[in-house]
């Protein structure tokens, strides 16, 4: 293989090992053929400016998924950002395009096209747990996708209160916000509203932070008010099957996983770095996740 031709590409975070991106992308590569290589970029805060300015430099470097902690800050480091991804805040894909770098936002659509197999975002109402960065792209592609958000809930109920009051504006839209025990009255909320059942979208790092104990999970999701969600999606991936989506499918709700979310954004980058179709099934190969 010419070398000069040979693209490379990588996660942007700290830390980033644990990333399922590289087998993912390096999957697509080698489905299509294309000359590329996918690695982990391990940047801390304070090299940011430094990595930034060497992937500038380097002409095999030609793209970038951006991950924690760096998906804010990197916006004032580029040359351009993407309308879509200028309005969430956030970039997590940078494309070197004729030398410039251009700062994309796919989670937004990664999140709506995990919708597509129950349906959509399209004319069905939200209630969306947790005020972060990974709530501000799935408020944005459900509002966008158009969607209606009936409420924020967080636990830091001034965030969402924020966010609420900022996307009302960008849309034109009412958004109520509240604590996270709202949703345990989000239900009734939407019937007395006369609307279809809601779809619950949960986006926090609860999982990972308290592997909570199923009286922890009870307290926060009331299983009496949770079938009154006609679908329940849990954007993280370990485990798949969250205590939240376990007790969804339970009460007999439609559930989305979080692999989805994942899959669909790198698929969007895969599309903006090469110009051609992504192998969708051989990308999620990789994601075997339990
Ligand atoms: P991400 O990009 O994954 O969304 P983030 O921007 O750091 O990460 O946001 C984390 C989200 O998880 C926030 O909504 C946070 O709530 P606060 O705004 O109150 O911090 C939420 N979160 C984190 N730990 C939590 C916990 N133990 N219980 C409830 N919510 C939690």
């Amino acid at each position: 293989m010419e070398r000069s031709s040979f693209k490379t590409y990588g996660i942007l975070a700290y830390p980033a090992k644990h990333s399922l991106s590289p087998a993912m992308h390096n999957a697509a590569f080698q489905a299509i053929g294309f000359e590329g290589e996918y690695t982990f970029f391990e940047v801390k805060p304070e090299e940011l400016v430094e990595f930034i300015e060497k992937f500038r430099k380097d002409s095999s470097m030609q793209g970038l998924s951006v991950s924690l902690p760096h998906k804010e800050t990197i916006l004032e480091l580029i040359d351009d950002v993407n309308g879509h991804a200028k309005k969430i805040g956030a970039v997590n894909t940078v494309v070197k395009e004729n030398g410039r770098l251009v700062g994309y936002n796919t989670d937004y659509l990664g999140f709506v096209r995990s919708m597509e197999e129950v349906g959509g975002v399209k004319n069905k109402n939200f209630v969306v747990y947790g005020a972060g960065g990974a709530a501000r792209a799935i408020v944005y592609g459900i509002l966008e996708g158009g969607g209606k958000v009936l409420s924020i809930l967080n636990r830091t109920v001034s965030k969402a209160e924020e966010m609420a009051e900022e996307f009302s504006k960008m849309f034109g839209v009412k958004i109520d916000s509240g604590p996270l025990s709202m949703v345990n009255q989000e239900a009734e909320y939407s019937d007395a509203l006369l609307v279809d059942k809601a779809v619950l979208v949960q986006t926090t790092s609860i999982w990972t932070l308290q592997p909570g104990s199923a009286k922890e999970v009870e307290k926060m999701f009331n299983p009496l008010f949770i079938d009154g969600f006609s679908t329940v999606v849990d954007i993280a991936y370990k485990p798949l099957i969250t205590p939240l989506l376990a007790m969804a499918k339970e009460a007999g709700c439609q559930i989305v996983t979080g692999e989805k979310m994942l899959l669909y954004q790198a698929v969007e980058q895969f599309e903006l770095w090469t110009g051609k179709k992504a192998p969708v099934e051989a990308m999620r190969k990789t994601l075997v996740v339990s």
